[in-house]
């Protein structure tokens, strides 16, 4: 089943009243300069951003991009928007400040070379910032993660309950400066670079 734009909000709403508009919130209201968005889905982050910044949001999704589209009209914010993959980013290298993702890379079909996208679009010493639930640490919720997600993944258009998403940015070719752990680990903030030039 594929989850449309309008549903996706729906059935989101609770859980971001509740929880993440805060820590959308927290994730990109601080960040500057030239930002890409990676899945920008239905623009859920646009009213945090600060006006000041040059924002760019993809998605390969056309319908979560039209919804995107009316929520910054509506909102009055100036972002450029287009359809891609985070596996072929359609900018050249060195494009931007800060790259940006939250509750993407469960779904990416290959997060290793989106990885390398968002290294190869940053700048040396740019800012990577996630916010993403993720694979927990305790034996028995991984195992139940293993267990619903060939399931989910058909229900919620690919999306993994059982990514290990920091230990993949870790591993390829960014450090981590912040992590923020919620609900036992579930769902978690980092702060990662590039590394800089000189290292
Ligand atoms: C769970 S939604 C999250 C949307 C939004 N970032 C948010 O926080 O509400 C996952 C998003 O990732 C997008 N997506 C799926 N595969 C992708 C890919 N390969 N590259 C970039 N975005 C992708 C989907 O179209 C969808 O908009």
């Amino acid at each position: 089943m594929m989850m449309n734009a309008a549903l996706y909000d729906a059935a989101l709403w609770p859980i971001e009243k509740l929880f993440l508009q805060k820590l959308r919130q927290r994730l990109v209201s601080g960040v500057r300069g030239r930002v890409l968005e990676i899945g920008v889905g239905t623009g859920a982050n646009l009213p945090y951003y600060s006006p000041e910044i040059e924002l760019t949001g993809i998605d390969p999704d056309e319908g979560f991009l039209a919804r995107a589209r009316r929520r910054a009209q509506a909102l009055g914010r100036s972002v450029t928007l287009r359809a891609a993959c985070a596996e072929e980013l359609p900018f050249p290298d060195h494009s931007f400040d800060t790259v940006t993702a939250t509750l993407v890379f469960c779904t990416v079909a290959d997060p290793l070379q989106a990885l390398r996208e968002v290294h190869r679009v940053l700048v040396p010493g740019g800012e990577f910032k996630l916010l993403e639930h993720v694979r927990v640490r305790h034996a028995l919720g991984a195992a139940m993660q293993d267990l619903l997600t060939p399931l989910w993944r058909r229900i919620a258009n690919n999306c993994h309950l059982n990514r290990d998403t920091l230990s993949l940015v870790q591993a390829n070719g960014f450090r981590i400066e912040s992590v923020r752990e919620h609900l036992r680990g579930l769902v978690i903030e980092v702060g990662a670079r590039t590394g800089r030039k000189e290292e």
